[in-house]
Parts: C-alpha cells; sequence; structure tokens
C-alpha cells in the first residue's frame, strides 16, 4: 500500500489553508488539494497578532491558535472526503501553522497551532513547529522549501531556479553541481493584498488586471528599493515584522502624483525587481525560473518578472506538472516524511544552521 502524507499550509499572505494529500516520495504523486479561507474574524485576528503590543497577546494567540487547528482540521477533512481516504490511512500530516513573529537574529519565530487539537480531531499524527529546531541551531528556519524544490524540480547539470511568490517572496537556487540555496527576497502578495483591501475593499488583485492599469512611479520605487534588507546576503528571511503597512506607509511620502493604482503597479514592480536582482546577483547564469504560489496566478506581476529577466524562460510550475498552489503545501507534507524517517528536512547552507536537523515536533493522533 502507498504511503501517504498530508501537509496543511497558510502562508503570510492570510488568504486561507491549502491542503494536500500526496504519495511518500521519491516519485509520489499528488492525489487531492483543498484550498479553504481563513474565517474572517480568525483572519482579522491573526492579522492584529502580527503587530506587537495589543491588550492581552497571550490569551488572544492561544485562542487563535485554537481557532487556526479547528480550522485546519475542518480542510484536513474535507480534503480527505475529496479523496475518498480515511484517516489512518495518512501516515502523517505536516502543519505549518501560522506566522505571527519571525525573529531568528533575536533567536525565535512563531507559528501559532494549536497542534494537540489538531491531533486531536484528525486522527492522524501531526507534526507542527518546524521552523523553531533550525532557529534554535543557529539558522533562519527560513525557507524550509528549497530542498523539496530541488527533490522536485531540480535538474544535475542544468542551473535552475524557483520562485514562491506567496506573501513574501522566497527564491531557491539549483546549482547545476547539485548546491541548493535560498532565500527570501522581499514582499510579494503581503503588501500588494494590503493596498488592494485598503484601496478598493478586494481581498487581491485579481490576475494584477487593477496594477496592469497603473504607472509605476519611478521616485517611489527608488525609495522602496532603497530597504537595507534587499542587498543584505544570504541566509536571510522576512515576513510581516519588517514588511508590513507602517513600512509602506513610510514611504509614500516619496510618491508625490502616484494614484492608488500607480502605487500598485509600482509594488507588482518591486516584487518583479528585487526578484530579478536577486537572481542575477546570485545566479546570474540561471536560465530556467519557475514560480509557485498565488503570485503565479497574477499575470501581470509574472510579466513584469518576464521583463526583468530577459532571456530567462519564465514560467508557472504547471509546465512541470505541480499547481503553482500545490508547492507548498507539498513541501510540508514532504517535510512530514522526513520528520517520520528521522531525516533532517532544514538545509544549513540555506538557513545558515550549524548543521542539518531533525525539523517538527510530534503530536501522535
Ligand atoms: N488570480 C489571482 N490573481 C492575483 N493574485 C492572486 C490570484 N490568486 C492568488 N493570488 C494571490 O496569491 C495569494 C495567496 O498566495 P499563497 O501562495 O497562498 O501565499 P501564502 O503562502 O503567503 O499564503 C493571495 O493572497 C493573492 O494575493
Ligand atoms: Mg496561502
Amino acid at each position: 500500500m502507498t504511503l501517504l502524507y498530508a501537509g496543511l499550509m497558510s502562508g503570510t499572505s492570510l488568504d486561507g489553508i491549502d491542503a494536500v494529500l500526496v504519495e511518500a516520495s521519491p516519485g509520489g504523486r499528488l492525489r487531492a488539494h483543498h484550498h479553504q479561507p481563513l474565517p474572517a474574524p480568525l483572519r482579522a485576528e491573526l492579522l492584529a497578532l502580527n503587530q506587537a503590543g495589543g491588550p492581552n497577546e497571550l490569551a488572544r494567540a492561544a485562542m487563535a491558535a485554537r481557532d487556526l487547528a479547528e480550522a485546519y482540521a475542518e480542510a484536513l477533512a474535507a480534503l480527505l472526503r475529496a479523496a475518498g481516504v480515511p484517516a489512518p490511512a495518512v501516515r502523517a500530516v505536516g502543519a505549518h501553522g501560522q506566522t505571527v513573529r519571525h525573529q531568528p537574529a533575536l533567536g525565535y519565530t512563531v507559528q501559532l497551532l494549536d497542534a494537540s487539537r489538531l491531533a486531536e480531531r484528525g486522527g492522524i499524527d501531526v507534526v507542527a513547529d518546524l521552523r523553531s529546531r533550525d532557529v534554535a541551531a543557529g539558522g533562519q528556519g527560513a525557507p524550509l522549501v528549497p530542498a523539496f524544490h530541488a527533490a522536485r524540480f531540480g535538474q544535475a547539470g542544468t542551473p535552475r531556479a524557483v520562485l514562491n511568490l506567496g506573501g513574501i517572496a522566497n527564491l531557491t537556487l539549483l546549482g547545476a553541481d547539485g548546491s541548493v540555496r535560498g532565500f527570501d527576497t522581499g514582499p510579494a502578495n503581503a503588501l500588494m493584498d494590503h493596498w488592494v483591501e485598503r484601496q478598493l475593499g478586494l481581498p487581491f488583485d485579481a490576475d494584477g488586471r487593477w496594477a496592469a492599469a497603473g504607472r509605476v512611479h519611478t521616485g517611489l520605487l527608488t525609495a522602496l528599493r532603497d530597504e537595507p534588507y534587499f542587498s543584505l546576503p544570504p541566509p536571510k528571511s522576512t515576513g510581516r515584522d519588517l514588511f508590513d503597512a507602517a513600512w509602506l506607509d513610510a514611504r509614500l511620502v516619496h510618491g508625490p502624483g502616484a494614484t492608488p493604482q500607480d502605487v500598485m503597479a509600482t509594488l507588482a514592480a518591486l516584487t518583479a525587481s528585487t526578484v530579478a536582482d536577486a537572481l542575477q546577483a546570485h545566479a546570474p547564469g540561471t536560465r530556467w525560473l519557475r514560480v509557485c504560489g498565488g503570485g503565479a496566478r497574477n499575470a501581470h506581476l509574472m510579466q513584469r518578472i518576464r521583463e526583468a529577466l530577459p532571456g530567462v524562460d519564465v514560467q508557472d510550475t504547471g509546465a512541470e506538472g505541480v499547481a503553482p498552489e500545490h508547492v507548498e503545501a507539498w513541501a510540508f507534507a514532504w517535510l512530514a516524511q522526513a520528520f517520520v524517517e528521522r531525516r533532517a528536512g532544514n538545509l544549513p547552507a540555506v538557513t545558515g544552521a550549524a548543521g542539518p536537523r531533525l525539523l517538527g515536533a510530534l503530536y501522535p493522533a
């Protein structure tokens, strides 16, 4: 019988939970995917908890972790229903939780999730808290997806790159020699979603159509690109701790005359240009880039990335048979498998950890 693993991912975009059911690697295929939006009050509370300084944070964090576990359990149940698979057939579920703080330099990263509750509801072994051990070993705890990108998309002899456009963008560099590097390049959907929400009351800019009709404001783009994070050497990772509404607001003064739509176009240009800079700086010979994450559905952003990288074959991961919204959740199912098989999940060359480490904590069914 084929061993099955589930992955449950909710990223910094806070759009919802991506759940996948996959066959064990290597060579496993995806059996089912389910996307479940976060309940609006929970989403709002998680966003609020991303900001330091609110009242009674400890109790609110615990309650949000509890509610998120219930939402994860629903997503998992819906996934298994869609696949027609009973819970005992799944060996383990890798559950990411919701990042509300990410400060690896201070020795911590916080992913909220009441994993005990998910084990209680789901009846499947849960592997959670997948980032802390890498941070304890001196690493960034992020990105964790490059090892999976290498396993799934790598090809010996050819330099390749994989870009995940989530709330934050992260780039994986697969060297022709089999080396794997990776780091967060900077903001992607988190700032764009915030802006379109604030200006139009929409959760995101479908296909980037609104941005596409705006004009890039050069002065504003320069001010945004002036952020020191972009020129920091890897290993590096970031999140809403840095790239939040306040970060954007502090720079809007540099965009006199920019309409809200121009700001949106400029934010898309920021993501495209910081990704292109990162690729050119760290892997200039790469001519093959595959894009995953929800941002791969943003046609305007994809177009901007292509323009910023002439000569590079830029397509979404669908071209390799894996839909863009499946990749990250699959990576966490893959990390759960690594845990079960007692294999290291991190790549020290990516995260900067002192060595390979077993990632995650087990919450038995
Ligand atoms: N059709 C689309 N057009 C533009 N943007 C999209 C589209 N579909 C998804 N997105 C973007 O992708 C985001 C979700 O991406 P995701 O990979 O789940 O990020 P995260 O891992 O941060 O949750 C949404 O918030 C939205 O910004
Ligand atoms: Mg998401």
